[in-house]
């Protein structure tokens, strides 16, 4: 017997609004019943992107009915998830990564759909824009929607998000994942995603990790059939969710978006923003510490000669040097208000898994 199509119905729909009084709050403690349980997780001690929390001050949950489902509450930084949802909205939708655009639209390699819109300098989104229709990018080894298998064709992964993800999967004992594919998808306030299961993958012992922004969305997570009652759970802006062991080849959906008052940016960023920004800056660098000092400050959550709270020279990785410099980089540039207006309407989700067995590539597949 079907038991996830009605309750997905249920929250679909509009009139009357559906009562919420079953959805899962994690954020809500009181809440907090013999269902649902703190989890703890591992600091994996490396050097990580700037605009995390320290893990030990994550909260992260399970739910018994569902082992393999870890909910991990915002671990960002104020702010620092716009840095996200800037590159889900311009650098992930750009060439040579693939859109739901593509079968109508030919973009060029320079074509920013998220630039253009900014340039009109608008106070709404409309579904003549171009940001309007685009609803999905997939990343690394591109999906195809048709036969629902990854094909050949990859193009590179991009690293921020590769180390965004590593780092979460070590938090919650996965150390060796590889992101190797990701799905975004953009949602507006009316879309829904059915009920599914992610199983093209051929390492199910990897976790399915999946981040979202924007307006808050209910999320159901099912069992490995339809037979399983699925609960419902909130997922709000910079909420991470992980599907894994019992959990992974579950059936889950996306029945409702709900209107909240997420604003993706703080009026004020953390001041240390700035600090940061002259760390970067080789001429202005005042930090006493070699490298390893610094990262070791920055691993002992010690404050850094140059002031900052784990510096950013800590990384003796360049292309996360890089990447954390392109992180301040961009949020300072942003366009506040262009964010504002896109987010206030929209979800957006980061969907990434690891497609591949350690060592087994294409076309050796299976
Ligand atoms: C998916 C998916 C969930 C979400 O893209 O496969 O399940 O929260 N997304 O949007
Ligand atoms: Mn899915």
């Amino acid at each position: 017997m079907d038991l996830f199509q009605p309750v997905f119905k249920q929250y679909k729909k509009r009139h009357p609004f559906p009562d919420l009084k079953d959805v899962i709050d994690f954020k809500n403690a009181k809440q907090l019943t013999q269902e649902i349980e703190r989890f703890s997780l591992k600091d994996p001690a490396l050097p990580q992107l700037v605009g995390l929390h320290p893990v030990k001050e994550w909260k992260a949950y399970t739910l018994n009915k569902h082992p393999g489902l870890y909910i991990i509450l915002n671990p960002f930084e104020s702010g620092f998830e716009c840095y996200w949802v800037s590159q889900c909205l311009d650098k992930y939708s750009q060439k040579p990564n693939i859109t739901n655009l593509d079968a109508h639209i030919e973009r060029t390699e320079d074509l920013s759909i998220w630039n253009d819109f900014v340039k009109l300098n608008r106070t709404e989104i409309t579904k003549d824009d171009l940001l309007w229709k685009l609803r999905w990018t997939t990343l690394g080894y591109h999906y195809n929607w048709d036969t629902k298998e990854y094909s050949d064709h990859f193009t590179p992964f991009p690293a921020d998000l590769s180390f965004l993800a590593a780092y979460i999967a070590a938090v919650l004992g996965y150390p060796q994942f590889s992101a190797e594919a990701g799905i975004v998808n953009y949602y507006h306030m009316d879309s829904t995603l059915a009920g599914h299961t992610d199983h093209s993958e051929f390492d199910h012992d990897a976790p399915l990790i999946s981040i979202s922004f924007g307006q808050e969305a209910i999320f159901l997570i099912g069992g490995v059939t339809k037979e399983t009652e699925p609960s419902a759970i909130f997922l709000r802006h910079g909420d991470i969710c992980v599907m894994a062991g019992a959990s992974r080849l579950a059936y889950h959906a996306v029945p409702k978006i709900i209107h909240s008052d997420t604003r993706p940016l703080p009026t004020e960023f953390p001041s240390w923003l700035s600090d940061h920004m002259s760390c970067v800056t080789p001429a202005n660098h005042t930090c006493s510490f070699s490298e390893e000092g610094c990262l070791a400050t920055a691993l002992t959550d010690q404050t850094c000669s140059c002031g900052s709270k784990g510096c950013l020279n800590m990384c003796t990785d360049m292309s996360l040097k890089e990447i954390n410099k392109d992180i301040i980089k961009t949020l300072l540039e942003l366009d506040r208000n262009a964010f504002d207006i896109y987010l206030k309407s929209s979800r957006i989700n980061v969907n990434i898994r690891q497609v591949f067995k350690p060592g087994q590539t294409f076309p050796n597949k299976r």
